[in-house]
Order: structure tokens, then C-alpha cells, then sequence
């Protein structure tokens, strides 16, 4: 315990030593909506952890796209859902499911770290006694599942975060901390998708399509293909981000902007609206072969907008292939023509963050200086529920926003 009650945002503790109370990014029920005043700085109690748990002081803290949902309170009210399974009673939320920082505490049954490891967080948790978690099954698969910092309480959004001890990682040693911070949920989330579900995993000369290419996941997704050895086709709604894509190894990038058939597919037996989008997805599909310089069709698409894209993804799809798909952005309504799914036997596969052993893998490839973090802008603390309103407005730079929090300034990668 600390002589200080509590310390200032940008001072460090002396390593180990914990305070009574933290500042916090804290979300009320009563602030629910844009994000920009949904996140209010307040002054909070330091959470206990159990013994399978670390206490991490967070240097600094990725911002995603899951605590834009937890601002506007939709499509679940995280709180509500917490207290209603009894799961945690308070009546806030500290979002934040990235961060860099040191170990300050670990429960007497931690074995993986030590107080003064400096570690990156994945954000999957679950309960070791779950059945499928004891069954040695994939743990993602347990009821018990739950995103930190997103479905638990606790997040990066705060001086110190409560963790499961197998959430920490080694930070790469090359980054910063807001670099540190930036790659790991989207990327593991990437790594499942790509790698995850064999037989389609990404194959030396595989063509996988991604939509999205410069946003986070986007940005990763390019990467592990490269690094497997595929050809990632890139798509994105602005000129201007295309430059990114090719920087970091896309062989191509499409503007989806120069395409008008988005959306719910129209109903088969309409004829001329259902032929209209058949028309947008075949010129869609053309030019996905211009990019390539040959006729091929995708044999995975990467998928996360959902509404407004599944309908092409599934058409565009090689025969035999996979859309892979861990979000809808635009809506949850997935349509298709079921016909291209059955007789071209193609695989339209859920996927959802990643277990242990995934995100050990994506670290691995980003501690080698495989994967380049992506870090688009450092912002400050106070700068948190701005960097999620930007991103609610689709106005995010390409790559990654991290806010600083115990780091007293970007640059540093050591305390
Ligand atoms: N299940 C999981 O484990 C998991 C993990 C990570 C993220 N997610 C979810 O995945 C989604 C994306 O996350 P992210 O971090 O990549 O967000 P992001 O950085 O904001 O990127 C999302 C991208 O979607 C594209 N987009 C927006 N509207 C679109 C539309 N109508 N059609 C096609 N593309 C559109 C945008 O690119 P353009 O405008 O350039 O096309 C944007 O760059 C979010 O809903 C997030 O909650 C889920």
C-alpha cells in the first residue's frame, strides 16, 4: 500500500506500492448517449483483485470501437447487464480493453508474472471453472466468456486496471508505451479470424478481402496476411486512406463510395432491384480481379460492417471459400442469396476476439517488429471520450488512437 492517497494522471507510483484511489474515465447510466459527455474523470477506489488476478498501472490505454457502444448504452447496457447477472454491482463503467502498463500486484496464485513486469493486455477473460474452460475446450466457447473492459468492469480508462494474470503479455521492448498499447485487441480479434477457423486459414498466395482496410482491425488484418503470405485486397470509403493500405502491404485498395448497391439485398423475386444489385456486386467483383490482374475471387473475406456488406461479401467469395465475420457496424440484418452460399459451398463463419493462445501468437509477430502498431495519434487522458466520439462519426485517422494515462509523456518506452 502507498503513503499516497492518490496520485496525479502522469505520475508514476514507486513500482509496487498501490494508492487507496485512482482517476478514472468513468461511464453512468445517467450519461448514456454521444460519447464526447458520456465519459466523465472521477476519483474512485482501487479495485481488490482475487488470486488468480494482477493489478497493472496502466502507462497507456488503446481506444476501440466497443466503448462506443458502452457509452451510448446500446446495443447493451453494460452496467444493467453486470448487476442483473450478479456479476459486478457497481453502478459504473470503466471501459478500456488495451493497455500497456507495469504489474504493481499479483494474487498470491499468479505464477506467469511478477510485480515490475512491464506487459500488453488482451482483453479475454473467463472463469477457470467454467465447464468448457475445464474441458480444455476453446475457452472462448464458455459461457463464462467476457471482453475486459468492455463486458467487465475495470478497463485500461484508469490508473490501475484488474486483470486475469493470463491477460498479460511481454510489452515488445521496441515500442512505446502508447505504441505498446495500440495493436492487441484488434489484432488477435484479426488473428482469430484469419487463423482460427482451418481449413481457412490464410495460405501462401490466398486472396482475402477486407473491408474496412485502414480502421483497426483493417489495419492488422493487412498485416497477418502479408506475413502468411496472402494477398490482401483492401476496401475503404475515402481516396485519401488508400495510401495507408498500400503502405502496409495491400496489393490493392478499392473505394467502396464508387459503388451504389449497399445494404440489405433487395427481395429475389423483385426482379429489376434484385438485378440492380446483382449488377453492383459483379462490378464489385470486377474489380477485385483489376486489382489482382486476373480473374480470382477472394478465399476469405474479412468481414466487421455487417449490414450494409454481407450481401457482396458472400457473393464475391471464391467457391469453397469463408466470410469470416466479427461485427456489424451497420447493422445486424445479414441477408443473402443463399443460393451462391450452398451450390459454390461457401462458409459464412462468426468469429469473436481470441483465446489464449491466439493472442500469444499475434504478440509474438508484433515483439518480432512483424506487425507495425499502427499508432495514428497519442491523446491525453481528458482526451478519451473525444477519441470515442471520433470514432463514433467514422472521422477516425487511419490506424490507431491511444490516450496516454500513467505515462507522463509519449516517447517513452521504460519508466
Ligand atoms: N467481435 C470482436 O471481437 C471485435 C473485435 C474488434 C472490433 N470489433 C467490432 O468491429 C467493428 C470495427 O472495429 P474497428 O476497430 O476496425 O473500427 P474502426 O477503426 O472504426 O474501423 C471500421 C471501418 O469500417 C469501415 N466502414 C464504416 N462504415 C462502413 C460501411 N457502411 N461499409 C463498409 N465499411 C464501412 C470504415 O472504413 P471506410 O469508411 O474507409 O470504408 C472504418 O474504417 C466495430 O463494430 C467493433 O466493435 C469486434
Amino acid at each position: 500500500m502507498s503513503s499516497k492517497e492518490i496520485y496525479e494522471i502522469g505520475e508514476i507510483p514507486p513500482v509496487g506500492q498501490v494508492p487507496k484511489y485512482m482517476y478514472g474515465q468513468l461511464i453512468r447510466a445517467e450519461r448514456f448517449g454521444e460519447p464526447k459527455t458520456a465519459f466523465k474523470v472521477e476519483k474512485v477506489e482501487v479495485p481488490d483483485i482475487k488470486p488468480d488476478e494482477a493489478l497493472v498501472f496502466v502507462m497507456a490505454a488503446g481506444i476501440n470501437f466497443n466503448n462506443v457502444w458502452a457509452a451510448l448504452g446500446s446495443p447493451v447496457n453494460v452496467i444493467a447487464a453486470r448487476q442483473k447477472a450478479n456479476f459486478d454491482p457497481s453502478d459504473f463503467h470503466i471501459g478500456g480493453s488495451d493497455a500497456s502498463g507495469v504489474v504493481y500486484a499479483v494474487g498470491s496464485n499468479v505464477k506467469n508474472i511478477k510485480v515490475g513486469d512491464h506487459v500488453v493486455i488482451h482483453c479475454g477473460t473467463w472463469d477457470a471453472n467454467g465447464p468448457a474452460v475445464k474441458a480444455g475446450e476453446d475457452p472462448m466457447f464458455d459461457a463464462s466468456f467476457k471482453i475486459w473492459g468492455y463486458e467487465t468492469n475495470w478497463g485500461s480508462f484508469a490508473q490501475f486496471t484488474k486483470v486475469q494474470a493470463h491477460q498479460c503479455m511481454p510489452k515488445a521492448k521496441h515500442l512505446t508505451w502508447e505504441e505498446a498499447a495500440a495493436p492487441t485487441l484488434v489484432g488477435a480479434t484479426a488473428y482469430r479470424m484469419l487463423m482460427g477457423w482451418p481449413p481457412h486459414t490464410v495460405k501462401n498466395n490466398d486472396v482475402v478481402l477486407i473491408w474496412g482496410a485502414s480502421g483497426g482491425l483493417g489495419c492488422m488484418a493487412i498485416q497477418i496476411v502479408k506475413a502468411q503470405g496472402g494477398i490482401p485486397v483492401g476496401v475503404v470509403g475515402d481516396d485519401r486512406k488508400k495510401d495507408f493500405c498500400m503502405k502496409l502491404g495491400a496489393k490493392g485498395v478499392i473505394n467502396r463510395k464508387q459503388f451504389s448497391h449497399w445494404g440489405m439485398m433487395p427481395h429475389w423475386k423483385d426482379n429489376d432491384p434484385y438485378n440492380k444489385w446483382a449488377a453492383g456486386c459483379r462490378a464489385f467483383g470486377k474489380a477485385i480481379w483489376e486489382v489482382l490482374g486476373e480473374r480470382r475471387n477472394p478465399r476469405i473475406v474479412f468481414e466487421h460492417p455487417g449490414e450494409d456488406t454481407v450481401p457482396t461479401s458472400i457473393f464475391v467469395c471464391d467457391s469453397g471459400g469463408m466470410v469470416v465475420i466479427c461485427a456489424g457496424t451497420t447493422g445486424y440484418n445479414a441477408v443473402a442469396d443463399l443460393r451462391y452460399l450452398w451450390m459454390r459451398q461457401k462458409r459464412f463463419q462468426g468469429s469473436h476476439f481470441a483465446n489464449d493462445e491466439q493472442s500469444y501468437a499475434f504478440n509474438k509477430l508484433v515483439v518480432d517488429g512483424r506487425i507495425d502498431p499502427c499508432l495514428a495519434e497519442t491523446f491525453t487522458f481528458d482526451q478519451i471520450g473525444h477519441c470515442h466520439q471520433v470514432m463514433h462519426e467514422n472521422k477516425a485517422p487511419e490506424g490507431k488512437m491511444v490516450a496516454l494515462v500513467g505515462a507522463p509523456k509519449a516517447g517513452m518506452k521504460d519508466i
